[in-house]
């Protein structure tokens, strides 16, 4: 992949990804602080109302909102095709998400029907927006890459797991009977669906740009996306609409679960291969997010065996281990190259020369991003812990909390060194 081939120009301006990128840690915070409060009871049963606030604050606060972000950031970069009107578009999904998340989290909290209705129509119209320009301008992408394929299928897995969210918070509110057998599909479409296929779409192009590795090997960049979309329909079908025997539904599970586990070994393979050996803190949680997700994989399958799923240890590695490694470490790539490539941007069309536009390297210090990698390792594995003696929670949260407080630290560092090379 060669950076010069990126279709830089087109970038949007740089407030457009960064309140998203922003607003993602005082989400991870506040899920950190129910879990100081509630202590064990925030993790001893997948269905207790603060459990799920937890999630959603962690799904739709940290990680939806950091991909919704990168996708505006990347759809031009890297597929050649930016977000129509950008900036007016982020400015109206910004709020609809962040009010949307915060009614869903205290309506699931309990804080009544009222709150329900709301997440519904902000969420809805907020998602709404976001597919349709993703899609809009994914159909006007020039690039053939299969980033472009796997992005379409993750928008497309992420409206099914929205429609089926809505469909469930409906529930919630009396308006409809509560419809419990769409619970496992939703969060599938949304792990397997969204975060997965997202995350492999974009490490496709980024992990051998930034990480400096070889390429994806092509078969698998060309089949693994589309063949775990539509393992995951034959999944779908058979597990809540018994439309295909349980055997074949039992089958695309197993082969659903490969796929992940290739797609980690094959990140894990290609960064092993890597061509520059200077130590890299996005390759510290890339690494820990492979691990996790390779973890969540063998862990199913011994849950499975002895039919016995630790729902709550599976969720703490998927989400806390897998995604939000991933998307920190991307963070940490992503946000110093905005900042660089914006300052360039404004020099060159002042006329001046690059010098005074900081290293890439220098833009979060990588001591601050390496002590903060630490403590998010330490939370994952106090977390890990607690699912299992949920006596620990109240300390998992702790780290939790000075892990997501030192990420937003970090990042709102980068915004105040490019608002002050502005200046200068
Ligand atoms: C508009 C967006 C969304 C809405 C309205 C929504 C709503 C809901 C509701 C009402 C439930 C509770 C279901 C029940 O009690 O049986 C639920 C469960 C769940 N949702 Fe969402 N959700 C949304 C997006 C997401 C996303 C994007 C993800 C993940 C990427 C996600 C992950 C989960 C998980 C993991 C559970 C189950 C928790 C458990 O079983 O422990 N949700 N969702």
């Amino acid at each position: 992949m060669n950076p010069a081939a990126l279709s830089l120009e087109q970038a949007p301006p740089i407030s457009v990804p960064l309140r998203f990128f922003l607003t993602a840690p005082v989400f991870g915070a506040t899920a950190a602080l129910l879990l100081i409060i509630f202590g064990g009871d925030a993790l001893t049963s997948r269905w207790a109302p603060v459990t799920l606030a937890v999630t959603h604050l962690l799904t739709l606060g940290f990680l939806a909102m950091v991909m919704v972000g990168a996708v505006q950031q990347l759809l031009p970069v890297l597929v050649g095709s930016p977000v129509p009107r950008a900036k007016w578009v982020s400015r109206i999904m910004h709020p609809l998400l962040t009010l949307g998340i915060a009614s869903l989290v205290a309506g699931l909290a309990g804080g009544g029907t009222g709150l329900m209705y709301g997440a519904i129509a902000l969420l809805g119209s907020g998602f709404l927006v976001f597919v349709a320009v993703t899609a809009s301008s994914l159909l006007r992408a020039r690039s053939g890459h299969f980033t472009v394929t796997a992005m379409a299928l993750s928008i497309l897995a992420l409206t099914i797991t929205v429609a089926l969210g809505l469909y469930l918070a409906l529930g919630y509110t009396g308006a409809i009977p509560m419809a419990r057998q769409y619970t496992d599909l939703h969060l599938g479409w949304g792990f397997i669906g969204w975060v997965v296929l997202l995350l492999a779409g974009v490490a496709y192009q980024v992990v051998p740009m930034f990480q400096i590795t070889p390429d994806y090997p092509r078969p698998l960049m060309r089949f693994l996306t589309p063949g775990l979309f539509v393992l995951l329909g034959v999944w779908s079908l058979g597990r809540a609409m018994a439309m295909v025997p349980d055997v074949i539904a039992t089958v695309a599970a197993g082969l659903i679960a490969g796929g992940v586990l290739l797609f980690a070994l094959a990140t894990v393979c290609v960064q092993v291969r890597r061509k520059r050996r200077l130590p890299d803190v996005t390759l510290d949680f890339w690494r820990l997010a492979m691990a996790s997700l390779a973890a969540v994989v063998l862990t199913w399958a011994v849950g499975l065996t002895l039919d016995k799923l630790p729902g709550l240890l599976l969720g703490v590695l998927f989400i806390v281990g897998f995604a939000m490694s991933a998307v920190n470490g991307m963070l940490y790539k992503i946000v110093p190259f905005l900042v660089w490539l914006h300052l360039n941007n404004q020099r060159q069309i002042a006329g001046l020369s690059l010098v005074g536009v900081p290293n890439m390297r220098k833009i979060i210090p990588e001591p601050a991003m390496r002590w903060q990698f630490r403590v998010q390792a330490g939370a994952l594995v106090l977390l890990m812990a607690a699912a299992v003696w949920p006596v620990l929670t109240s300390p998992a949260g702790l780290l939790l909390l000075l892990s997501m407080v030192w990420l937003g630290w970090n990042l709102l560092g980068a915004l105040r060194l490019y608002r002050r090379t502005l200046r200068a």
